[in-house]
């Protein structure tokens, strides 16, 4: 959520920011802004709208050799070209972007009207730059900024430059990451390694209360309270191509296209035939640990709260142990219940999400037990985890969660069959799931190739339509619920999810012709129940858009073929038979594409949906 950009070198910052905040114009894209600092003093300049708007309108002469960039997703105070970072303080040296928030900034915006400092945004980042900026001019600026921070109540990615030091450039973090870039002749840094991974593979992650001073060429790491930390770079296995479109239109397409690879990848090195299990390094429970577990607790947002009920479900059926999934929002404001015998686990495609970092933290301080199963590679949930699965997705650009999802589902059946394997489930099961699993890169591929029929459902049924349903049972429902996700995120088309038999106790009421219902009827017993949701939808001449993995006619689809068909369909988009418990992983993909084709129909922006950001930091 927001992004932040910067350069120290023996180059123009100007275009290595620009082309930065486009990289990560994913996290936010309300409004954008640039400041460098040079021979002529400071320069800023920044716009509500997208980096392009900025870009248009960006002065000739706007250069520097230190610069910071912004890209946001606002918080405090509407995205106008004053609410925009970079934020200056009074003397107009020292300039500031944030991500994050600064929970106490009311008290110390009243304590600065108090000492005569009128702030001209109304955004809680100008605190930080007019506490910084007091201090700037008698102190060494990674002093100022200490010392500005150790006021601040709350979170912050933090970069820094003041026009009267142009050798440096100062970052900090708590809650919102940082990554410095190490270049030669030049230091980077950004809040993701998107932005860096074009000039550097050499990268150096933040931890909470660490600050960092970089010059053109070298760097320094400290505690906030100026202890050194003597960090040293690694190098980051992301790599610039992952960032490409790869001749697709956009991300969401690219990275639904990609769930072949990716699925493979999630899979790659845990299957384990001689032992009918799933080999999970990174979980750091022994098979007796695991013996000891009595519930699974699954936390997550949004999709991956989505992906978490599918998770639960599979790891339920497969180990008998009781399992549920909860959104993290709301586990930890109810003041949960920690049990020593739970296993909590924590989804997360970014390893960023405020909420989903909030709860295992409040698990961790009950004592509890918690793993990861996250998509990036040294995020702040996985390091605050310290244990558990990565789903080795590979970076995801779009807002709109896709190949996260599938790999999470495809992680979750992995943890199931291993956790079951230790209890009950027998060497036969555990060999069927492993010959699904190991099949799925193959089947998937197979949904895609169906592509051009599932885009014209979706041009003909459902984006003309101003509301949908989605509905399923058990693994269908929670296939349902993403699907009804999907739709909503990049279409803007209103759509809901029920479990299907509750379709009968309220929302039936709108059912109609012009509300398509998409239902979810995976091939196991309650194919017939859904059948019969199926037909109380049509009674009321409701179009229904089947999704499922039964044989051709098992839905009585007689010879309805697509849209406009004259029987119980408007159309049935099928995908492959695998394992039952593994169905949603397939049944969720053309659903994928029903969104990305209805959004594409009513010409919307579909990796940057209104109001949304890739990943959400703050509250
Ligand atoms: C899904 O399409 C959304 N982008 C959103 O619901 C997302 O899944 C949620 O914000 C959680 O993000 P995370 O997986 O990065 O924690």
């Amino acid at each position: 959520m927001c992004g932040i950009v910067g350069y120290i070198g023996s180059g123009d910052a100007v275009p290595v920011l620009i082309e930065g905040l486009q990289r990560l114009e994913y996290r936010g894209y309300d409004s954008a802004g640039i400041a460098v600092a040079g021979r002529s003093g400071l320069k800023v300049h920044k716009r509500a709208g997208r980096v392009d708007d900025l870009v248009a309108t960006l002065p000739k002469r706007h250069r520097g050799g230190v610069g910071i960039g912004h890209t946001r997703w606002a918080t405090h105070g509407e995205p106008t070209d004053v609410n925009a970072h970079p934020h200056l303080d009074a003397s107009g040296h020292v300039a500031v972007a944030h991500n994050g928030i600064v929970e106490n900034a009311a008290e110390l915006r009243a304590k600065l009207a108090a000492e005569g400092i009128d702030l001209v945004s109304d955004t809680d980042t100008e605190v930080i730059a007019q506490l910084v900026g007091i201090r700037a001019a008698d102190m060494a600026l990674e002093d100022a900024v200490r010392e500005a921070l150790s006021m601040i109540v709350g979170t912050y990615g933090l970069a820094v430059i003041d026009d009267r030091r142009p050798d440096r450039l100062v970052v900090a973090r708590n809650g919102s990451p940082v990554v410095l870039g190490v270049g030669r002749g030049a230091h980077h840094v950004a809040s993701d390694v998107a932005a860096l991974v074009r000039h550097t593979d050499q990268v150096v992650h933040l931890d909470d209360h660490e600050l960092a001073v970089l010059h053109a060429d070298s760097y320094r790491t400290f505690t906030l309270d100026a202890r050194p930390t003597d960090k040293q770079p690694a190098t980051t296995e992301v790599t610039a191509t992952a960032f490409d479109l790869a001749g697709h239109d956009d991300y969401m397409h690219k990275e639904i296209h990609e769930q072949p690879t990716t699925v493979a990848r999630t899979l790659s090195g845990r299957l384990d035939r001689r032992f009918a299990t799933a080999h999970l390094g990174g979980l750091d429970l022994s098979a007796r640990d695991l013996l000891g577990v009595r519930r699974v607790k699954i936390l997550g947002c949004g999709s991956a709260y989505y992906a978490g009920l599918a998770g639960a479900l599979l790891v339920e059926g497969l180990s008998r142990i009781p399992a549920d999934a909860e959104t993290a929002s709301e586990f930890r404001y109810r003041n949960p219940v920690i049990d020593a015998d739970t296993l909590y686990v924590a989804v997360s495609q970014s390893g960023e999400t405020f909420d989903t970092l909030a709860a295992v933290q409040e698990i961790k301080r009950k004592g509890g037990d918690v793993i990861g199963v996250v998509n990036a590679p040294g995020s702040t949930i996985a390091g605050e985890c310290g244990s558990g699965v990565y789903i080795h997705a590979g970076p995801e650009v779009s807002v709109a969660s896709t190949k996260s999802f599938t790999s999470t589902v495809v992680a979750f059946a992995l943890l199931a069959l291993h956790l079951g394997r230790v209890r009950d489930l027998g060497p036969g099961d555990g060999t069927r799931l492993i010959d699904g699993l190991d099949a799925l890169p193959g089947a998937i591929d197979e949904v895609l190739r169906a592509e051009d029929a599932i885009a014209t459902v979706a041009r003909e049924v459902i984006a003309p339509a101003a509301s949908a349903f989605f509905i399923g049972r058990v693994r269908g429902y929670a296939v349902a619920l993403e699907g009804a996700q999907k739709l909503k995120e990049v279409s803007y088309i209103h759509a809901e999810a029920y479990p299907a038999a509750e379709l009968k106790h309220g929302p039936l009421a709108l059912v109609g012709p012009e509300v398509p219902t998409v239902v979810v009827v995976p091939d196991d017993h309650l194919l017939d129940k859904n059948l019969a949701s199926v037909e109380e939808i049509r009674a009321r001449r409701g179009l229904v858009i089947a999704v499922t993995d039964a044989p051709a006619g098992a839905l009585g689809e007689g010879g309805t073929t697509g849209p406009g068909g004259d029987g119980r369909f408007a159309a049935v988009l099928r995908v492959p038979r695998t394992e039952p418990e593994l169905a949603p992983v397939l049944l969720g993909v053309p659903l994928q594409l029903l969104a990305h084709h209805a959004a594409l129909a009513l010409g919307r922006d579909i990796d940057r949906p209104r109001n949304l950001a890739k990943s959400v930091t703050v509250e």
